[in-house]
């Protein structure tokens, strides 16, 4: 197996609100520019957006840009934004993307949930935010936790392949015990990757799970809460599969920004390098 770099990347967040000195327009421009930059350097194999391309579906603003107003920033992000980029991309639904799975379709291309093979791994793609779609009521959405049977379906169809499960978010915390059980007995399955909380940290799930750990891809927008853009700046996860396992870190490309009437000059800089060996081997 040769060794296969992508990139992992979320909540870039285009709407109405500005957040560390830019506007929406600026930072998601800023986005595009240094995933160009980074391939430029050294080209990867594709970026995996983990949802939260918008505030099209909110629980304020009467709803969102799509119930407040018709506009789709999602549709903006793929058109205006994610057509620049240098490698190819694929991109999972957020909580703030509730569009239903025909209108997902239409907007974005692929599936909801959906399975595919890169670098000798068989990614499954986990939509967990599918609680109430096409809402016609302001809403963040309802978690509606992660679906094992498709899991289990598309690890059967390739019975060699390791796996990553991937999606904007898993809640742990509101996952069923048929949950605990696959991650615990299929040990093909050899790391999470999610987005959601606007943070770089690694989860382990613990014995439960037989230690499983889900990696948090950051943010390019705000840093989650307790956090500031000097705990988390904006950025995004750089991957290595490999036939042993794979290696992470979070990339923070250099910036400047104000924070709190600050001018915060932000370096480049990495963070939460690890390596998560295959479980099956
Ligand atoms: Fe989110």
């Amino acid at each position: 197996m040769k060794k296969t770099r992508i990139i992992f990347c979320s909540d870039m967040h285009l709407c109405h609100k500005d957040w560390y000195g830019k506007s929406p327009e600026q930072r998601v421009d800023n986005l595009i520019q240094n995933l160009n930059k980074f391939y430029e350097t050294s080209p990867y194999e594709q970026i995996i957006f983990l949802g939260d391309y918008s505030l099209d579906h909110w629980g304020t603003k009467e709803g969102g840009s799509w119930l407040h107003e018709g506009v789709c920033n999602t549709a903006n992000f793929k058109r205006d934004y994610a057509s620049r980029l240098k490698a190819p991309y694929y991109m999972c639904p957020g909580n703030h993307e509730q569009c239903g799975y025909e209108h997902w379709m239409e907007i974005v291309g692929t599936p909801r949930d959906d399975a595919f093979v890169l670098g000798g791994y068989l990614f499954i793609t986990c939509d967990n935010y599918a609680g109430i779609l096409e809402p016609t009521e302001p809403s963040d959405c309802l978690y509606s936790v992660t679906k094992v049977d498709f899991i289990r379906q598309k690890m059967e169809e390739f019975p060699e392949l390791p796996v990553v499960l991937c999606g904007h978010y898993f809640d742990w915390n509101k996952e069923p015990p048929a949950f605990w059980e696959l991650l615990k007995n299929e040990k093909r399955i050899t790391l999470i990757v999610c987005g959601h909380d606007h943070r770089t940290e690694i989860t382990d799930l613990g014995e439960k799970a037989d230690n499983l750990c889900i990696y948090h891809d950051g943010h390019y927008s705000f840093s989650g809460d307790s956090k500031t853009p000097y705990d988390v700046m904006w950025g995004f996860t750089e991957c290595y599969l490999t036939e042993y396992g794979i290696e992470m870190r979070y990339i923070e490309p250099e910036n400047t920004i104000t924070f709190k009437n600050n001018v915060l000059e932000h370096k480049f800089r990495t963070q939460n390098r690890a390596f998560f060996r295959r479980r099956d081997k």
